[in-house]
């Protein structure tokens, strides 16, 4: 049987025979609020894992690689083992969600440009909003590495974000997590999907994201089929 090493709030990860790689099994659990909002959606799982997969497929062939290696079923994949930097990296197009809420601007406001910034990923600490002198005396990331993680998730930006266009969405904000490999490379980790992007229908402005769950605005798994759908993935396999 292979170890548990790792349970979080949508994922559990596997150790495999192979020291490098793990297996990632995501879970039809939704949670919202730092886990105070809570519920089973079925089918969850297996859409995220199948947006997840599809977007890091498109990023590598796009010349962005990741630690995803391959989807081996309906919610579980193989990714490369990383050491996740303990920072969400956040990009923002559009104000929305916590920046809106902290700074009084409205959501959907285009800002002027594309923005990082950095949480401390920390659920007893509520995942606190932490600036680049936090993390240096932190000792969180050195000074490049800062730099190298906000020049890597501008990047992704633009790439995921024409993705999205294709496909009349908007990526208004989405957040990141980086990993080291046993090299020391840093490495795109974690997941890209509904529950870590928002995303806008834009002719409608329709919510196509986890906002559907947090503010009770519909049903979220027609939300996630829409997406898996138009990024040309099957709903049922
Ligand atoms: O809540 P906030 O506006 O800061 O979220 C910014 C973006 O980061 C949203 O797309 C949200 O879904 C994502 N996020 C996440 N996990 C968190 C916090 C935010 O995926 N713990």
């Amino acid at each position: 049987m292979e170890e548990l090493l790792y349970e979080g709030k949508a994922k559990r990860i596997y150790g495999t025979d192979q020291e490098d790689v793990v297996r990632v099994q995501y879970k039809d659990s939704a949670t919202a609020y730092n886990g105070e909002k809570k519920a089973e959606i079925v089918g969850k799982g297996r859409l995220n894992n199948e947006i997840t997969s599809l977007l890091f497929s498109k990023l590598s062939d796009a010349g962005i690689p990741s630690h995803f290696i391959e989807k081996i079923s309906g919610n579980e994949q193989l990714v490369k083992r990383v050491q996740i930097i303990p920072l969400e990296v956040v990009v923002r197009n559009f104000a929305a969600g916590s920046f809106s809420k902290r700074l009084g601007v409205e959501e959907g406001k285009k800002l002027s440009r594309p923005i990082v910034e950095f949480y401390l990923k920390d659920d007893a600490l509520g995942d606190p909003l932490i600036t680049d002198e936090h993390v240096d005396v932190l000792s969180l990331a050195t000074a490049d590495e800062v730099a190298e993680l906000k020049a890597a998730a501008l990047k992704i930006n633009e790439v995921l974000g024409g993705f999205f266009t294709e496909i009349g969405v908007r990526l208004i904000d989405f957040k990141l997590e980086f990993g080291k490999d046993a090299d020391g490379n840093i490495l795109l980790a974690d997941e890209i999907s509904p529950d870590t992007c928002r995303l806008w229908d834009m002719e409608t402005q329709e919510k196509l994201d986890k906002d559907v769950f947090r503010r009770d605005l519909g049903n979220l798994t027609d939300a996630y089929e829409t997406i898996l759908t138009r990024l040309g993935g099957q709903l049922h396999v």
